[in-house]
Order: C-alpha cells, then structure tokens, then sequence
C-alpha cells in the first residue's frame, strides 16, 4: 500500500506530485503516466473513460493507494465520477480547472483557459464558470501543440525553444483581452513559471497565470488525515525513499531519454512499464 497515487497521461501530473512531497516530505507515493495512450485531449469521452479504468484498475490492484489523485483535467472531467462508482473503496481527488482561484484573481472579469479539447469542450466548464465566475467572460483555446511538447521536448528543451512553445497562447489571450490564463491541462504545470514570466514580458506584469496544485494538494492531504487511522496501517508496507514514476509505455522512442530527465529533476525512481 502507498500512501499516494497520482495519475496523468504523462508528465503532467508531476508537480502535483512535487507540491504534496513539499507539504509532506514523508509521504509514499507513486506516480503513473498512461503514456501509451497519450494525448487523452483528442480521444473521444467513452476512448477516455475506458483507457482511465484500465490503468486505475492496474494502480489500485497493484499499489492500493489510500488517496489517489487524478492529476489530469480530461480524465476527471470525464471519468471521475465512473471511477468513484466502480472503485467506491478508493478514495478519489480530481482536478478541474482552476476557474473559482482565476474568478477572485482576475479585475478584468475576462478569463482564459487553456486545456485540452476535451476538457475546453466539456460542459463541466459552464458549470464551473455559472457557479464561480458567473459575472466573468470565459476565453476558451485548446493546445494540442504545446501539450505534445511538453511531454515529448521540454525537459530537454532550451529555455527559448519552451518560450517559442508558450508564446502562441500567451499572445492569443492577451490580445483577447484576458487578465488571467487558468493552466487547465496538467502539462502547462511543468512549465508554469516559464509562462508566468511570458506572460509578464508581453504584460508588464498584469496577466496572472494560476493552476490548482495548491487547491488539489490540500484537499488530497485533507482527505488522507481525515482517514484517521490508528498508527499500525498508517505506515505504509512499502517504505520508499524516493517516489516512483511508473508509464503505460513509450509513444516516442526518444521519450526514454525524457523521462530519466525527469526522474533526476523530480527525484524520482525510474519504476519502468506497469
Ligand atoms: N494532462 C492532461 C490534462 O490535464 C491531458 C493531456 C493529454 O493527454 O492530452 O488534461
């Protein structure tokens, strides 16, 4: 048993993975990319919510985690709502958009969120906005681009060609008027002070870039002390030193060469295929 899992299609959800180890150093966790199925964006919504229960299936049966977190936009507002009904044991954390923080950040009232396809097109946003930025305009754009290289090029990447990378949509929102870019694909975090500092050369510092790692993080933490246990089962049976990083596969044959950047720059271990 670990204490935390963390799901994603790639490398997106790592630095969720990074900004829980910050607030408990001592944590267990592991953490899975279903890269052979990546990008979820362009997968239709029954595509994803089969290739999420699969992998799920695969992390619960062989990690039992006592919170696992969905560390990707398009799957949980796809399937979350599937995995809690058919894993009613586990517990759950999704992410979503981060469109309630963007609503109490931005003075503009004019928002733009930047995600996958499937998560710019599903009407959980609507709800979302209609709930916690009803009074704001809600600026869409899909990127499917910048996703594909943030998995496959940016740790590898120099710092002007992952500038080049962000600068479409950075330009796109600003000349749209928007004071606040929400990061609504978990890919964008790997980069997000990158983006942050795009976005304050092209503003002179008035757009605002924000994501919900704080938010998913504190609710993940929340839910594992509110299981209350008594501290025979709190350890977990395996005590790792490091987090784990676990893929499904490799969709690019050089992404082997990515993902060992990645374990040395998260300190992660190499776990390979699961
Ligand atoms: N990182 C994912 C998200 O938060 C999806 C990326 C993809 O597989 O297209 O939506």
């Amino acid at each position: 048993m670990v204490d935390f899992a963390f799901l994603d299609s790639g490398t997106g959800g790592i630095p969720y993975l990074q900004r829980l180890l910050e607030k408990k150093p001592d944590a267990s966790c592991i953490y899975a990319g279903d890269t052979a199925n990546f990008p979820y964006g362009e997968k239709t919504h029954e595509q994803i919510v089969k290739c999420v229960f699969e992998i799920a299936k695969k992390i619960i049966e062989k990690f039992n985690p006592k919170v696992f977190i969905v560390a990707c936009n398009t799957m949980s507002v796809n399937a979350l709502d599937v995995l809690r009904e058919v894993f009613p044991a586990t517990q759950f954390v999704g992410t979503v958009p981060a469109i309630k923080l963007a609503s109490s950040v931005s003075k503009k009232r004019k928002i733009g969120l930047l995600a996958t396809q499937s998560t710019v097109d599903n009407p959980y946003n609507v709800d979302l906005k209609n709930h916690f930025a009803s009074d704001c305009e809600l600026v869409l754009r899909a990127d499917p681009d910048l996703i594909s290289f943030i998995e496959h090029e940016s740790f590898t990447a120099t710092k002007e060609e992952s500038i080049k990378a962000v600068m479409p949509a950075i330009n796109f929102f600003y000349e749209n008027g928007c004071d606040t870019i929400i990061l609504g694909c978990t890919h964008f975090l790997n980069l997000a002070e990158l983006f942050q500092e795009a976005a304050d050369n092209v503003s002179g510092g008035t757009l605002k870039i924000v994501d919900s790692r704080e938010g998913v993080t504190n609710r993940a933490l929340s839910i594992f002390d509110s299981l209350n246990q008594n501290a025979a089962d709190s350890k977990s049976e395996h005590e790792q030193k490091k987090s784990r990083l676990y893929v499904t596969g490799l969709s690019k044959a050089k992404d082997q060469n990515e993902y060992d950047v990645i374990c040395n720059r998260y300190h992660l271990e190499w776990g390979g295929i699961i």
